[in-house]
């Protein structure tokens, strides 16, 4: 069996989804493992660290000719014709923002795995990439803010005097969340976290982070598959009303909530802007859907009141090195979970494979995506 990886062609994106170090578990089981030339450049891994660790290096049409082509973004129309038909295809597809792209994978005969499907389960950690994703965007977004704000993060003492340590509050507190109250927390800022889950209050705790108490009668937001229930729309609203003051007192604001499959529930409205000290900063890192600030517009710095909003929405290939790493170990382990006799099965008896697996047999066979492409 041949895995190919293919440079990615994505405007701003510097991942590659198979690097040196993740080669060798796959190569253990006898499957072959071709790179496009120069796929890994922008991720700091050379044609040469790829052949010494075992693999070949071939044309893009070789890569994509494999068995087993796996990519961060999902292919274009004109890479899709050259996938193998029945081959697999694993990356982030997008199935649910771009239903179409699944609709033209099946039409290939392609059986199509989308990682941000694998389940939040125990079994699944390995192969988790979204989380491992979110965390450098947790990470990367506390480093933004402090490049952006017009002040210290850590209290400071100096000849001349002592500064106070920056607020920094931390709306959605699940796994981008808490990396983001842990970077902070080492810059030395006083921090807050907030989230509807009442199981993540401790978690918070004990980054050495204050939880944001709010006088919002609505129980404990956490679904069965401990995600968060979206809130009504009144609720929403007082919800965003009561934040204020608390946001009025935040030097910095990082967001991050989010339902699963919906748009980012509106944390932060304009007049909660308005009432931010001046150069207070926003980073809202839930901007790819549609973000928790009201003036959050995706990838443009906003300044608005005076206060200044980023709204990236790819902060992990910014860190292309240690994304494509912890990327490209989920990879390797979901290519080993269904490959184990060298040979990729489908396995719809799996929770992983059937939660993941979007198209197979020239259909999609994912229900949301299902409903998706006939709404
Ligand atoms: P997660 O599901 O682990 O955490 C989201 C948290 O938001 C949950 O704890 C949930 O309870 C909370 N939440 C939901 N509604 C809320 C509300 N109304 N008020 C307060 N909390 C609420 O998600 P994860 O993996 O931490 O990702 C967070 C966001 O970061 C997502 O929107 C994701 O798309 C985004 N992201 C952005 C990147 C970027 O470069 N901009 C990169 C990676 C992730």
């Amino acid at each position: 069996m041949t895995v190919g990886v293919a440079r990615e062609v994505t405007a701003g994106e510097r991942r590659v989804a198979l690097v040196p170090s993740s080669l060798k578990p796959l190569l253990s089981l006898g499957i072959t493992v071709v790179v496009e030339r120069g796929a890994g450049t922008d991720a700091f891994a050379s044609d040469a660290d790829y052949e010494a660790a075992g693999a070949t290096i071939g044309s893009r049409a070789e890569a994509l000719g494999a068995d087993v082509v796996v990519c961060v973004h999902a292919p274009d129309e004109s890479d899709i014709s050259q996938l193998k038909a029945s081959g697999v295809l694993i990356g982030f597809l997008r199935p649910l923002e771009a239903p179409g792209r699944a609709a033209d994978l099946a039409a290939r005969g392609v059986t199509a795995l989308a990682m941000e499907l694998v389940p939040r389960i125990s079994r699944a950690q390995s192969m988790d990439a979204l989380s491992a994703m979110a965390s450098l965007a947790g990470y990367k977004a506390v480093l933004l803010a402090a490049e952006q704000l017009p002040r210290f993060f850590p209290l400071l003492t100096t000849a001349a005097g002592t500064v106070r340590p920056a607020n920094v509050t931390v709306l959605g507190a699940g796994v981008a969340g808490l990396q983001a109250i842990a970077t902070a927390r080492r810059l030395g800022a006083r921090v807050w976290g907030y989230d509807i889950r009442d199981a993540v209050r401790e978690e918070v705790q004990s980054l050495g982070a204050r939880f944001v108490e709010l006088a919002l009668d609505i129980g404990d937001m956490e679904d069965d598959a401990g995600y968060a229930r979206a809130l009504m729309d009144a609720k929403a609203r007082q919800q965003a009303s009561l934040l204020v003051p608390h946001l009025s007192k935040s030097d910095v604001v990082i967001t991050t909530a989010q339902i699963p499959g919906r748009s980012a529930p509106l944390l932060i409205t304009e007049e909660a802007i308005q009432a931010m000290r001046s150069g207070s900063v926003v980073v809202d890192l839930a901007a790819p859907t549609g973000g928790n600030c009201a003036l959050t517009r995706a990838d443009t710095t906003v300044i608005a009141h005076a206060v200044t909003i980023l709204g990236p929405t790819n902060l992990p290939a910014s860190m292309p090195a240690d994304a494509s790493y912890l990327y490209a170990r989920t990879i390797a382990a979901m290519i080993r979970e269904f490959a184990q006799s060298g040979q990729f099965e489908a396995a719809f008896d799996d929770d992983i494979f059937k939660s993941a697996c979007i198209t197979h047999g020239g259909r999609v066979v994912n229900e949301r995506v299902l409903q998706r492409l006939s709404a």
